[in-house]
């Protein structure tokens, strides 16, 4: 075992890969089933043939520059561990700054309603349905194949019965009326034209409808603020992820749209990532 570990690190090292011995051992515990101790008791041991094949397939992908998250299919947000597919984004650490503010806001009211929208992985309010049992949560995307992501990753941890998915365009699959107490998203910032500058590692592998928020980077907020204060409770919440240079657009965008409670919060690089509006400003 550990000779074929050792193997593909010398190659990913050959290569220029920074990270190669840590990429070469999780590459080996997936591909052997097996945990970091296991694969130093074993390592004498000869590797299967087919788990061989396996170590292999993964460092080809890694050689032509496939993130190792990716090719392991797997992103560990909010302690619990998410899987991933092509229509997936990685879930960012940053993005646990939402479901931190998520939880005060839900946190002293009985059976609150959460809508998310641009869910992805599920990540956002799977995270919020693990720390409450009394809480349901409606998950939307535009893509479905994210949606069965969202739905396998809800049924993993044990909340599946209080989340529901729906394909759609932000609002749309929404039905009229519903009313929630919570409204999140993390939705495609990014401007088109920069894109094309971004990692390679992004560029390549997260996928577009994800990341492609229009020629300024604002039309997702724009579609949401006109809409969210038909759907929130008169108490409710809309919290936002933001670009780090968006926050006054985003604001203006929502003050625009009738939000008055607006409040911007940043990460812990200290960049402005996060903004939370409410109908009614707090007294
Ligand atoms: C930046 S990703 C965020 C994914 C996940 N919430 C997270 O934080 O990791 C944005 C998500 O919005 C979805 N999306 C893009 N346009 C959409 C639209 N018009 N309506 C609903 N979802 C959309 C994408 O498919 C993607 O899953």
């Amino acid at each position: 075992m550990g000779a074929a570990w050792r193997a593909i690190r010398d190659l990913f090292r050959r290569a220029g890969i920074d990270t190669a011995e840590l990429d070469a051992r999780l590459f080996a515990e997936a591909a052997f089933g097996m945990d970091r101790l296991e694969l130093v008791n074993r390592e004498r041991e000869l590797v299967p043939a087919e788990q061989l094949k396996v170590l292999e397939g993964y460092a080809a992908r890694r050689l032509k520059g496939e993130p190792v998250v990716r090719i392991l299919g797997e992103k560990e947000f909010w302690g619990l561990s998410f899987r991933l597919n092509a229509a997936t984004l990685v879930p960012r650490p940053e993005t646990e700054l939402l479901v931190e503010r998520g939880l005060e806001i839900i946190g002293p009211l009985d059976g609150a309603r959460i809508l998310d929208l641009g869910t992805g992985t599920g990540c956002i309010p799977i995270a919020l349905l693990t720390e409450y049992s009394d809480v349901t949560a409606v998950a939307v995307d535009l893509s479905a194949e994210a949606l069965e992501m969202a739905r396998f990753n809800a049924n993993r941890h044990g909340v599946g019965d209080r989340f529901t998915t729906l394909k759609g365009s932000w609002f749309d699959p929404i039905e009229p009326g519903a009313r929630f107490d919570l409204i999140t998203s993390n939705p495609p910032y990014i401007e088109t034209a920069e894109i094309a500058t971004l990692m390679p590692e992004v560029r390549e592998h997260d996928p577009r409808l994800a990341l492609d928020g229009g020629a300024d980077g604002l039309a997702a907020y724009r579609a949401i603020a006109a809409e969210a204060g038909l759907f929130l409770k008169p108490e409710g919440a809309l919290l936002l992820e933001i670009g780090a240079s968006q926050a006054g657009a985003v604001h203006d965008i929502l003050v625009g749209a009738g939000f008055a409670g607006v409040e911007i919060a940043r990460d812990l690089a200290g960049l402005d990532r996060m903004i939370t509006a409410r109908l009614v400003a707090a007294p």
